[in-house]
């Protein structure tokens, strides 16, 4: 099997490398970035050619694309891989409105990716745990209604913001200020910053629009109750969430519980404080969504708070997107399998 990776130099194209061997062994790899290039990861060096080499017209063309660009680059690529006869799974965010793609989270709404399917959308980092926590409490519970409030790693600005991050990180902390005033105030570093990119008139920033537009599209709930709220926090990697949610019914600790364990891809966390349930916790437990620190609200037994954290690389993005082309090619490793739609 032929495996292109187009963006393969990238935070999310990195763990790509790593995951592909785990479901495909003896894939064979194509890998694309900006321009030809070698890359090494972890002792292995990899060939990587410009992704321009794709437009010529005998161009190879192969059985899976990963591709793993900005919006605007992924929109250029996508077409032309589906004409090179790819199947293809896009992490940006071109695609995800489109009624004609589907959107999938593994472990939630796998099962559309049927054989005919040759193009799929893989949500937000954020997305994709949310909708893992909340689609065995919906099926359990009903939902009413949600909010969501993100602390979300610098990584998932991509490799430059991350670089730049450890780099103000390390000088500023040097500096000795225990205010932390040797940081920009609108930088990441030492800091907690809106996430609030392309902000419109409703006030919502598209990372929050997404989480909102994507949770319904993936539960298949028009209209679904949510509203959100995204910010950046001072993390290397790992998105951590707090969720307020609103059952139909009354709901108990042991209820949630019982209904997270017939979930797909999560850990549940047990601890009522929540240790072991943090953003750096998900590195250690880089493919399943930890969830946990379960709180009924005193003044209304129908909602529950409770906290969700993934590693923002791998199950917010790469993990997942193995998992929606384990549809199409069987995964040789059980933990890569997506499960197709769960009862
Ligand atoms: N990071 C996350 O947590 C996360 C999670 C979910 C989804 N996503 C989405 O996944 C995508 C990739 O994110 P990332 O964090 O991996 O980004 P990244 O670390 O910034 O990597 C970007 C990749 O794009 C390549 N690239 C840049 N310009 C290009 C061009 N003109 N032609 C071809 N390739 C080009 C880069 O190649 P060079 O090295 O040659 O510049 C690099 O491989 C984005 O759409 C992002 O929104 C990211």
């Amino acid at each position: 099997m032929r495996v292109c990776i187009l963006g393969a130099t990238g935070l999310v194209g990195r763990e790509l490398l790593h995951l592909i061997p785990r479901a495909w062994p003896g894939a064979q790899l194509a890998l694309h970035a900006s321009r030809d290039q070698e890359l090494e990861v972890d002792g292995r060096r990899f060939e990587v050619k410009a992704a321009t080499q794709l437009d010529a017209v005998d161009a190879t063309g192969g059985e899976l694309a990963f591709v793993a660009l900005d919006d605007e680059h992924s929109a250029r690529y996508v077409p032309r891989l589906l004409a090179l006869g790819y199947r293809v799974i896009d992490k940006s965010n071109a695609y995800r409105g489109d009624p004609a793609v589907p959107l999938v989270a593994a472990g939630v709404n796998d099962g559309l990716v049927a054989d005919e399917v040759r193009l799929v959308a893989n949500p937000n980092c954020t997305t994709i745990p949310l909708t893992l926590a909340l689609a065995p409490l919906r099926r359990h519970f009903g939902i009413r209604g949600l909010a969501v409030s993100t602390y979300q790693a610098i990584s998932g600005a991509g490799i430059a913001a991350l670089d730049q991050f450890l780099l103000d990180a390390q000088v500023g902390y040097a500096a000795h200020n225990r205010l932390g005033a040797a940081f920009s105030p609108s930088g990441y570093a030492g800091n907690t910053v809106p996430h609030n990119g392309k902000t419109d008139d409703s006030g919502f920033s598209a990372e929050e629009r997404k989480l909102m537009i994507e949770s319904s599209k993936i539960l298949a709930f028009p209209d679904l109750p949510i509203s959100a709220q995204a910010c950046r926090v001072p993390v290397a990697v790992g998105h951590y969430e707090q969720v307020w949610l609103t059952c139909e019914r009354p709901v108990s600790l042991d209820a949630v519980a019982s209904a997270w364990a017939g979930g797909a891809f999560l850990r549940v966390v047990p601890t009522a404080d929540g240790a072991g349930l943090s953003a750096l916790a998900t590195v250690h437990e880089r493919d399943l969504a930890l969830v946990g620190r379960v709180r009924v609200v005193p003044h209304d037994p129908t909602t529950v708070c409770f906290t969700v954290a993934a590693d923002n690389l791998r199950l917010g993005a790469a993990t997942n997107a193995v998992r929606i082309a384990a549809r199409w090619f069987p995964a040789v490793d059980p933990t890569l399998q997506a499960p197709g739609n769960l009862p």
